[in-house]
């Protein structure tokens, strides 16, 4: 059966729909004054269909385009695969505090009723959130391309920084890529104002330079108070590399700010470090 991938023309659903010798059926969007989206797809659906779509900000509206999608794409197709490579609401994957809404369930189940089969993202902030999809779902993970891209940086003694300790398996994995050892920071964010705080005491960085591996960044909070206090620690350069730089706001200033000299990407988010995903994307969803 051939395969039909429906995408906004972002450079990485262009790379997947190459990779899998897939057709390729763009979508526009147009907006309304009062925020309202009417998408139109650019040409003819069938076969296997894969929705690329990320929802990175605005997340609600990226959301809902990818839902639209799959509706459609499964009045054609009884296969239908939503690639989300950023998947927003990730974090949201429990009651933190009393009454809170667990979103990431309620989008499991808005993406079952809307027709999909199954649901492949990247390098999710954790597969709690995965669990709670009464569908099928992979993470595929950026790993391998970031280290690989990082390691083509001669760095000097590097070692892998994760900012918190839920981060610390992510940092072994980069770290074993790049032969080298990691540790992992411990963060407390404040769960009413956002307001991040790094309660390690001390680590023994001293002229190594340093790659901080994260799934995201948002605002930026825990990569700054991280690199801060890894320079007060006495380290040589930092990085980072993570798989989604939302950079929300101003954050890609207070990141420079800091002292990071550089951020490295995935392009789950487009306008980004180019370290291309599509591979291992690809891959999951080859037939
Ligand atoms: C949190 O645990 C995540 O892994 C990221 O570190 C965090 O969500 C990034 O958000 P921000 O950039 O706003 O600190």
């Amino acid at each position: 059966m051939k395969t039909t991938v429906i995408s906004d023309g972002s450079d990485l659903a262009r790379r997947i729909s190459r990779r899998l010798g897939a057709r390729h059926v763009r979508y526009a969007v147009r907006e309304f004054p009062d925020g309202e989206s009417k998408i139109t797809l650019r040409g003819k659906i069938s076969g296997r269909i894969i929705v690329v779509k990320s929802a990175y900000p605005p997340v609600d509206t990226g959301l809902l385009h990818a839902l639209s999608l799959i509706a459609r794409a499964r009045e054609e197709s009884s296969e239908v695969i939503a690639v989300v490579p950023y998947m927003g609401y990730a974090r949201q994957d429990r009651e933190f505090l009393s009454g809170e809404i667990v979103t990431m369930r309620v989008l499991g189940r808005l993406f079952r009723g809307a027709g999909a089969s199954r649901v492949v993202v990247v390098d999710i902030h954790s597969t709690a959130g995965l669990r709670l999809f009464p569908i099928r779902t992979t993470n595929v993970t950026a790993i391998p391309d970031l280290a690989r891209h990082v390691k083509k940086m001669r760095l000097k003694d590097p070692l892998v920084v994760s900012p918190d300790r839920g981060g610390e398996g992510r940092a072994k994995k980069f770290a074993a890529e790049l032969g080298t050892g990691y540790v992992a920071l411990e963060k407390k964010r404040d769960r009413s104002t956002g307001r991040v705080q790094i309660r390690t005491r001390s680590t023994d960085v001293s002229e190594r330079d340093i790659v901080l591996v994260d799934d995201m960044i948002s605002t930026g909070g825990s990569i700054v108070k991280a690199a801060q206090f890894l320079k007060r620690h006495g380290c040589r350069r930092v990085y980072v590399a993570c798989t989604h730089a939302l950079l929300v706001g101003d954050a890609k200033k207070s990141i420079a700010e800091a002292g990071v000299a550089g951020i490295i990407s995935a392009n789950t988010v487009p306008g980004r470090t180019p370290v291309d995903v599509s591979g291992a994307i690809a891959e999951a969803v080859r037939p």
